[in-house]
């Protein structure tokens, strides 16, 4: 089983931005996080961050015939962007979004979000915890079939 958790804008920036909101944890130690979790259940995973929106759609593509479910959190791009979704509803694979913060707490305009439109669930607020629920959820789903 292969899960690509897909990162978004300034995700790369974690440890440093915001603290009080995204916490004290680097980027790098969510990895490593990431991927010890990965192989204590079994599955194969890879983590990819870019701060473009043109390589998150790239990164979804590709998950094409190659990967079977995808966790994102596409930062600020769930409030703004089409093109991940489009990208998302092309490759029709099981997704989960993540937010680290609880957005339905948040501002405003952090309130919509494009992206949920191809999810099966959103886990947000969670912390980097999130991140490893929504990889045991889509292990559950997948070996439901
Ligand atoms: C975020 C929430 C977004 O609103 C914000 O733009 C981010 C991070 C989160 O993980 O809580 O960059 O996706």
């Amino acid at each position: 089983m292969k899960i690509r958790v897909i990162n978004g804008p300034n995700l790369n920036m974690l440890g440093i931005r915001e603290p009080q909101i995204y916490g004290s944890t680097r980027y790098s130690d969510l990895v490593d996080m990431i991927e010890e979790h990965a192989k204590k259940t079994g599955i194969e995973v890879e983590v990819l961050q870019s701060n473009h929106e043109g390589d998150l759609v790239d990164m979804i593509q590709e998950c094409y015939g190659k990967i079977d479910a995808i966790v994102i959190n596409p930062g600020a791009y769930t409030h703004t962007s089409v093109a991940i979704l489009d990208a998302a509803k092309a490759v029709a694979l099981p997704m989960i979004e993540v937010h680290i913060s609880d957005v339905s707490s948040r501002e405003e305009f952090r309130q919509v979000s494009y992206i949920r439109a191809a999810c099966m669930e959103t886990i947000s607020g969670h912390g980097l915890n999130g991140y490893l629920e929504a990889i045991d959820h889509l292990a559950a789903a997948l070996k439901e079939g």
